[in-house]
């Protein structure tokens, strides 16, 4: 049965959330704070790119399913249940600033005016759905009744729609069986796999299945350093590894590392709070030194080709931190820039859908050039770092690149081409772990 919702925050997981939960039938207002966001959604306008979202939020608003508003309470007051979506931002001693979430937990608690279910989908340490109860008890102006319930997300950006719509599982973590009946209506659409746990036990599942694929991406990392000096080919390794159903080949791609703005900040996020608790996660402090050496060493490697980095030109295909996004945050191939910049070297950049994104965050000037076509990226330069697994760099026109460039040094941090492919065109390819 459709049911009237309430989104509060209009990011990633808030916008596809309420986009997603629309096309199935539900009624969804979108609240956010920023007067731009919303004039921009408004207008038809979508403040992220993700494929397929913008036909998604077009087909629901002219639906009539989809609005969106600055008002907390408007989307309180005509909701039955409350999705809070909105940043969860690290702090520099790894912990998370919750200000946002307790800042709308008290917005909701004076607009209740009857039962309601407020849902925390923002990742969160362990307790927080406890916290979100007590401030709304606390600053209710009436005696309300309501529940909170813990649903964390999985989503991945770029493939952000396709997961929402198709969910491996659906976490509800609840301290009574008041909201499940409800929750599980709201899923039912989606024909995922639903479990019903506490709140606690639904927060931690999304801290430990987010460190825990951190920690896959590290450990294929560390083999791929042992692959290199032993001449193997990690992508066979992996190959050969994911095969096993108990250990499955997906995130087992060794690279220049994990970045975004959900891994780093949750795995710092997780050791800090298990040390809170009283547990010193010694494993969770080596993936995060795996990944931070896999810069050095990817560095190592062009400084090592190059002998001396300054005054070479060097060109990147990719900014954002993964493919099919335009996000930057903690994006490895931003890191490898600045690494590179620090060293002198000259930069040709281009990104398929980062570089509005990159630029005031690696601004173009003298030793950073913004180039608007990929396949022009290789001209006059002495190496080049495939740093984003843009999977169109595979298939630019490597020839004319060979022929385009000063030296024919390839770096591919991705392990997206193939190595006897660019062999046999005359360039010299290092990957990485193979
Ligand atoms: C991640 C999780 O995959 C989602 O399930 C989760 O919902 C989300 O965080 C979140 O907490 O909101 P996301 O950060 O969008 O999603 O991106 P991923 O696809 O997980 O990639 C993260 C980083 O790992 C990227 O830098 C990517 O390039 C890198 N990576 C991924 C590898 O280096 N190797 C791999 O095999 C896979």
């Amino acid at each position: 049965m459709a049911k009237r919702l309430g989104i509060i925050g209009t990011g990633y997981v808030g916008l596809v959330t309420g986009a997603c939960f629309a096309e199935v039938g539900h009624h969804v207002i979108c609240a956010d704070n920023n007067a731009g966001k919303i004039a921009m959604l408004h207008a038809g306008g979508i403040p992220i790119y993700e494929p397929g979202l913008e036909e998604l939020v077009r087909r629901n608003v002219a639906a009539g399913r989809l609005r969106f508003t600055q008002s907390t309470a408007e989307a309180v007051d005509g909701s039955e249940v409350i999705f809070i979506a909105v940043p969860t931002p690290p702090q520099p001693d790894g912990s998370v600033d919750l200000s946002f979430i307790e800042a709308v937990a008290r917005e909701i608690a004076a607009s209740l005016t009857g039962y309601r279910i407020i849902v925390d989908k923002s990742t969160v340490p362990v307790k927080t759905a406890e916290k979100v109860s007590e401030t709304i008890r606390r600053y209710a102006k009436t005696k309300v009744d309501f529940d909170v319930v813990s649903n964390p997300e999985f989503l991945r950006e770029g493939f952000a729609v396709d997961d929402l719509m198709k969910p491996d599982r659906i976490v509800i973590g609840t301290s009574g069986p008041r909201p499940v009946a409800a929750m599980k209506e709201i899923y039912a659409p989606f024909h995922a796999p639903v479990i019903v746990t506490d709140t606690s036990s639904a927060e931690l599942i999304k801290h430990a299945a987010n460190s825990f694929l951190a920690l896959k991406i590290s450990y294929i990392n560390a083999v791929a350093a042992v692959c290199e000096a032993a001449g193997a080919n990690v992508s066979e390794v992996a190959h050969g590894m994911g095969m096993d159903e108990r250990i499955g080949r997906r995130f087992l791609n060794a690279g220049i590392g994990f970045g975004g703005s959900c891994f780093p900040k949750d795995l710092a996020a997780f050791i800090k709070i298990s040390s809170q608790l009283g547990y010193d996660f010694r494993l969770l402090k080596e993936v995060q030194s795996i990944n931070a050496e896999q810069m050095d060493r990817f560095v190592s490697k062009v400084r090592d080709a190059l002998w001396v980095l300054r005054d070479k030109r060097i060109g990147v295909l990719g900014l954002a931190f993964k493919q099919n996004t335009d996000d930057v945050r903690q994006s490895p191939a931003l890191e490898l820039c600045r690494r590179l910049l620090g060293e002198g070297a000259l930069l040709r950049v281009h990104d398929p859908r980062a570089m509005e994104t990159a630029r005031p965050v690696l601004p173009p000037g003298p030793a950073v050039e913004y180039v608007e076509a990929a396949q022009d990226v290789p001209v006059g330069c002495d190496a080049l770092v495939i740093a984003t697994e843009w999977p169109e760099f595979a298939s630019l026109d490597w020839a004319k690149a060979r022929r385009d460039m000063v030296a024919p040094l390839l770096f591919d941090g991705r392990n997206l081409l193939d190595r006897a492919a660019m062999e046999s065109q005359g360039f010299i390819y290092r990957g990485v772990g193979r």
